[in-house]
C-alpha cells in the first residue's frame, strides 16, 4: 500500500462533518489525501458537503462503509452514546480512532466502543476551522509511531499541534488554547471601550481595537522572535506604551488573571469531563 502524500492516511471516515469535521476535511483533500477512499459519515450533512462528495467522488453515508485506516470523530459529545454502536462497527483490529470531542478521554471512548484500540484524543481551536488553529493531542500506548504520524498529518491541516506525554494535560490546553479564542475577543472589546472612555467615538475606537488585536496577532504569528521580545521592542523607557504596560503588569494585573482564568476553565474541564 502506498502513502498518500503528507503522510496522510491512504483511507479515512469521518463521523460528525459539521464545523470542525468539514473544516478539517477541507485541509486534507487541499493536502492530498484521496477522496475516492474518503468515507463521510452524517445523518444530515450541509448541502455544500453534499456537493463536494459528489464532485470528488467521496463516499457519503454508505450502506455497508468501508474498513479505513483512521477514523475521526468529529461529533458532538453528547451524541456518543447514540452513535456508539454503529461507530464500533466502523473500527477495524488495525484501525486509528481520532477523537475531537471536548470532555471525552480515552477511557470514555474506548468503554463506549469496545473495538477502539490506538486512540488519539484531540483538542483543537476554533481558528482550526481557517486553517489557523491550535491542538493539543494525546495517544494511548496502542499508537504506533506510524499511526501517530497519520494523525499528525491530519491535525496538522488545521494548524499547530502540540503532541502531549499525559492525556491529563488536556484539560490544561483547553483552558489555554480551546478557551483561549474567547479571550483575546474580550481583549478587544476591553481595549475599545477603554478608547471609549478616552473619548474616542465607539466606532472608531471598536475599529482600532480590532485591528490592533488582529495585526498584532499577525505581526506575533510571522515573526520568530518571542512575545516578550516583541513587547520590549515596541516599549521605549518613559513613554506611553511603557505607562500603559505599568498598569497591566502590576502585581495583580493581566498575568495575575490569566492565571486565574486559565486555572478556572481548567477546574471546569475536569468537572465537564466525562
Ligand atoms: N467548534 C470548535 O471550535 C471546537 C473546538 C474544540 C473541539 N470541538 C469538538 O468538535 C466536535 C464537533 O464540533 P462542531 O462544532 O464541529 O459541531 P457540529 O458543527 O455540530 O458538527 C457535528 C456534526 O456531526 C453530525 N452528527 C451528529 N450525530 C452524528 C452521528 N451519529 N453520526 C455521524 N454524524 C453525526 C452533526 O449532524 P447534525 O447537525 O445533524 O446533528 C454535525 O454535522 C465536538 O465534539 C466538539 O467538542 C469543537
Amino acid at each position: 500500500m502506498t502513502d498518500a502524500p503528507g503522510r496522510l492516511p491512504s483511507s479515512l471516515t469521518l463521523v460528525g462533518a459539521g464545523k470542525m469535521g468539514g473544516s478539517m476535511l477541507a485541509g486534507w483533500l487541499a493536502g492530498g489525501l484521496d477522496p475516492r477512499r474518503t468515507t463521510l459519515i452524517d445523518p444530515a450533512p450541509a448541502p455544500e458537503i453534499v456537493a463536494l462528495c459528489e464532485a470528488r467522488g467521496l463516499g457519503l453515508n454508505p450502506a455497508a462503509p468501508p474498513a479505513s485506516e483512521v477514523v475521526v470523530l468529529a461529533i458532538k459529545p453528547q451524541g456518543l452514546a447514540a452513535a456508539a454502536p454503529a461507530l464500533d462497527a466502523l473500527l477495524g483490529p488495525d484501525a486509528l480512532l481520532v477523537s475531537i470531542l471536548a470532555g471525552k478521554t480515552i477511557a470514555d471512548l474506548r468503554t463506549r466502543l469496545p473495538s477502539a484500540r490506538a486512540v488519539v484524543r484531540a483538542m483543537p481551536n476554533l481558528p482550526a476551522s481557517i486553517g489557523r488553529g491550535a491542538t493539543g493531542a494525546a495517544a494511548n500506548a496502542e499508537v504506533s509511531a506510524d499511526q501517530r504520524d497519520r494523525a499528525d498529518a491530519l491535525l496538522a491541516a488545521t494548524g499547530l499541534v502540540e503532541w502531549l506525554a499525559d492525556e491529563a494535560l488536556i484539560d490544561a490546553v483547553t483552558a489555554v488554547s480551546g478557551s483561549g479564542p474567547a479571550y483575546v475577543f474580550l481583549l478587544a472589546e476591553a481595549l475599545a471601550e477603554a478608547g471609549v472612555a478616552a473619548g474616542l467615538p465607539p466606532e472608531t475606537a471598536a475599529r482600532l481595537a480590532r485591528a490592533t488585536v488582529a495585526g498584532s496577532g499577525a505581526l506575533l504569528d510571522g515573526s520568530p522572535v518571542a512575545a516578550d521580545a516583541l513587547r520590549r521592542n515596541v516599549t521605549s523607557p518613559g513613554g506611553t506604551t511603557a505607562a500603559g504596560l505599568a498598569v497591566l503588569m502590576r502585581a495583580d494585573g493581566m498575568a495575575a488573571l490569566l492565571r486565574e482564568a486559565v486555572a478556572a476553565a481548567k477546574r471546569r474541564a475536569g468537572e465537564l469531563a466525562g
